[in-house]
């Protein structure tokens, strides 16, 4: 592992919609945040804790078919899937120059399979499902490119505690946004 980099382990659904939540509140605009992993791996629940801690209310469902959607929280939040995407030329109709990450932070599933439309600042996250002994689980694997990616990966690992059993506490997350203050509620 290089400098920057994290692994975080998770074993239920929860769990990884936590650390994206944990992300979510870290992030500011204009990151972008390019999501790889299998299908069923947990990337739009990764997505979906991310959506929470913005403020955004409604449902996150994959945007498999329709490839862009658009929520509004304290900033825009554009959720891409490049899984059924065929052509570059459709993403430049969506709009991909401006939104990527336009005014607000942006999440692209299946990032990898058009890495020329992905910023040079970027954090990946490579999600692996494994099973083990106790069942299945998670492996989320952090690389941050950049000094922005790498402010918010400090983040994550000074918030994200475990229990003594294994399971992530899961803390409550402030309403305070700003990168300089604590995420931890009475601290
Ligand atoms: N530790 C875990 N983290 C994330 N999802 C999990 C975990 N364990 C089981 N799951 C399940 O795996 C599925 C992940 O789905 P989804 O986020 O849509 O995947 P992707 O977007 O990567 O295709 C969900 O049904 C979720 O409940
Ligand atoms: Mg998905």
């Amino acid at each position: 592992m290089r400098q920057g980099e994290a692994f975080l382990t998770t074993r239920a659904t929860e769990e990884t919609e936590y650390i994206g939540a944990v992300l979510g509140k870290a992030m500011r605009p204009p990151l972008v945040v390019a999501l790889y992993g299998d299908l069923g791996t947990g990337k739009t629940v990764l997505v979906r804790g991310a959506a929470r801690a913005m403020g955004i209310e409604e449902e996150i469902s994959s945007p498999s078919f329709v490839l862009l959607k658009i929520y509004q929280g304290r900033f825009p939040l554009y959720h891409y899937d490049f899984y059924r995407l065929n052509q570059a030329e459709e993403l430049e109709e969506l709009g991909i120059d401006e939104y990527l990450p336009g005014e607000g932070v942006a999440f692209v599933e299946w990032a990898g399979r058009f890495p020329e439309y992905l910023p040079q600042e970027l954090l990946d996250v490579t999600i692996t499902r494994f099973f083990d002994y106790s069942g299945e689980g998670r492996r989320i694997h952090f690389v941050p490119h950049g000094p922005q990616a790498s402010q918010v990966v400090e983040k994550l690992i000074e918030t994200i505690t475990w229990r003594v059993d294994g399971t992530l506490n899961r803390l409550p997350l402030t309403e305070e946004i700003n990168g300089a203050s604590s995420f931890r509620e009475g601290e």
